[in-house]
């Protein structure tokens, strides 16, 4: 039955341990107790890899007026303007809580360096060398790993929440029509055992979906878990077309694919073809250092036209030394590859990198379920709109993390956990599952990679629609029968994701921000100026 010795019970629960879910945690510890769930190590996650730094009005000649313009600008006009200045606004006290943390950011003349990326008018990146996320990730897990109320479980994966479904039938009529969330099953991969985390509040802090694509610079981890796992409790989930594809990572550095952080075209990095035109000028006047979804429409557009495998990206024309203090990891990264970036070109394609969607939120992590809050990459807070801002990710995350713990703080009743039903072990080992699994996960890369990229078409999305459809029932099937494992959680929750982004994709008869289809090559703000929101019940 419910609660057994396998059920923990904790004031809090959060999912996931990259930069939203541990800074929720530090929040929260202040009043109950967390647990924290993360499917790897507790240092595996997209903010480990984070380059560039994060966003933030930090300089006299800056202003949170400049900063909210080009995060609108970058949005293409689907940007929550509440959930812009409130990330805006409340960046520089998070960043100087960082600090107080103990995060190394890089100084200059006894100043926080300010770095640039594409799409911002000012220097305005606050960062640690090219290896930011590394850093932010050491502060936060050596607060956590030191507090008393918080337990961090390594290799445990969220398989689902834990909803009205899942009670057990005690013949008493339901309390409310809403749908609550108390907790998540997990599954802990050491012992293969499935485990009941039981609380009135918890954090949805999954991250990204950048594996559901065949390139990404995403790691293994990102797999679409928490989108997948809300759209099944019922939850409201938008604007999953909007997949980022970062311009610049390394050709043929295999995957994930490596980053050469947009820091550097900030720096003075300049885009160029085979035969060294400066070919973004031809795009956009801002050249460069144009957003994302411009500077990566262009390379694919180049790509095409000239039947090159890459463009280059140069830095050759700067100071040597200055290239290596500034992105030393990317430097000796490129080394490894035999490419000293001081001397020569470095050869890039744009990659996936960023899902703007996810699961639907309110300005203070709320979703649409009763006790399920999510922040960070898996969210769609109104902040990235149809096409995030360089930096503004690791921002939102410190801001949204605080509101929902402050506002979760101030809510006196939490809901009565009832009685849930035991996990069902019953299925088989399956001795062709690894086979399956790893044969539909690349299926699917590939489908997303070929037909619903960065220029997509009626045609291709439905081509991807139909074959994603037959994925997802297979699955299904397979799910029924098998003893759950890890691979088979993530594929589960790869085939889903893809679908919500194919289908969001349909649902949009425009191009805007980061969703280009040939069928409607136009922005049209008389129709089209809205979320796309998916409900699953
Ligand atoms: P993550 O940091 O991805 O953490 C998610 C956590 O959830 C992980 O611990 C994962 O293991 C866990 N998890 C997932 N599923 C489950 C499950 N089923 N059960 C248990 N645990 C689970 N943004 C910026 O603002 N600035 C940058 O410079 C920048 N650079 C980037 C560079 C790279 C290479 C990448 C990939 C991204 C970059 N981004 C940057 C984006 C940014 O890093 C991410 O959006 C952000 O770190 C997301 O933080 P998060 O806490 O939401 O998720
Ligand atoms: C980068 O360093 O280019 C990544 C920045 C981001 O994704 O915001």
């Amino acid at each position: 039955m419910s609660k057994g010795p396998l059920a923990e019970k904790t004031d809090f629960l959060v999912i996931g341990s990259g930069i939203a879910g541990l800074y929720f945690a530090l929040k929260a510890a202040e009043t109950g107790t967390v647990a924290i769930i993360t499917k790897k190590e507790e240092a595996e996650s997209n903010t480990n890899y984070a380059q560039g730094g994060i966003a933030s009005v930090m300089s006299a000649d800056d202003s949170f007026d400049s900063h909210i313009a080009d995060t609108l600008n970058a949005g293409a006009g689907l940007c929550h303007r509440d959930a812009v200045e409130a990330i805006v606004r409340e960046g520089p006290e998070r960043i100087g809580e960082l600090l107080a943390l103990g995060v190394e950011f890089t100084m200059k003349n006894n100043r926080l360096d300010l770095g640039r990326e594409g799409g911002h008018s000012k220097h305005r990146i606050v960062h640690v060398a090219d290896l930011t996320g590394r850093e932010v990730e050491r502060a936060l897990l050596s607060r956590i790993n030191e507090h008393p109320n918080i337990q961090v479980f390594e290799n445990h994966a969220a398989i689902d929440l834990i909803t009205e479904h899942h009670l057990v039938n005690t013949g008493k009529a339901e309390q409310d029509q809403n749908t609550h969330c108390w907790g998540a099953y997990v599954l802990d991969v050491k012992s293969n055992t499935v485990k009941i985390f039981l609380s009135s509040v918890t954090m949805l802090a999954t991250g990204g979906a950048g594996q559901v694509y065949l390139h990404t610079t995403n790691p293994l981890i990102a797999t679409g878990d928490g989108v997948a796992m809300a759209y099944r409790a019922g939850a409201r989930i938008g604007n999953m077309e909007f997949i980022q594809f970062h311009p610049t990572t390394l050709f043929n550095s295999g995957s994930p694919s490596f980053l050469i952080s947009e820091a550097v075209r900030g720096f003075g990095g300049i885009l160029r073809t085979r035969s060294g035109e400066d070919f973004m000028k031809r795009y956009d006047s801002r050249g460069s250092l144009a957003p994302r979804d411009i500077v990566a429409r262009a390379i694919d557009s180049e790509l095409k036209r000239s039947g090159d495998e890459c463009v280059f990206l140069d830095v050759t024309q700067l100071q040597a030394s200055e290239v290596k203090s500034h992105f030393p990891n990317i430097y000796h990264r490129c080394l490894d590859f035999n490419i000293d970036i001081t001397t020569t070109w470095i050869p890039v394609v744009p990659a996936a990198h960023y899902s703007c969607g996810g699961v639907v939120t309110d300005l203070f992590g709320s979703t649409s379920i009763i006790g399920l809050f999510a922040c960070g990459e898996v969210s769609m807070t109104g902040v990235h709109g149809a096409n995030r801002l360089a930096s503004n990710s690791l921002l939102e995350a410190l801001v949204f993390s605080t509101r929902a713990a402050e506002h979760i703080k101030k809510r006196k009743n939490f809901s009565v956990v009832p009685e849930i039903q035991e996990w069902d072990e019953s299925g088989t080992m399956n001795a062709d599952e690894w086979v399956l699994i790893a044969h539909d996960r690349k299926e699917i890369q590939q489908i997303m990679w070929d037909y619903v990229g960065i220029v997509r078409s009626n045609h291709r999305l439905e081509r991807a629609n139909r074959r994603i459809q037959l994925i997802l029932e297979e699955v299904s099937d397979f799910y029924k029968r098998t003893v759950v494992t890890e691979g088979l959680i993530e594929l589960r929750n790869l085939a889903r994701t893809a679908e919500l982004i194919i289908r969001s994709a349909l649902q949009r008869k425009e191009s805007r921000g980061l969703h280009f289809t040939t069928d409607y090559p136009q922005r049209n703000d008389i129709e089209w100026s809205k979320d796309t929101i998916i409900n699953s019940l």
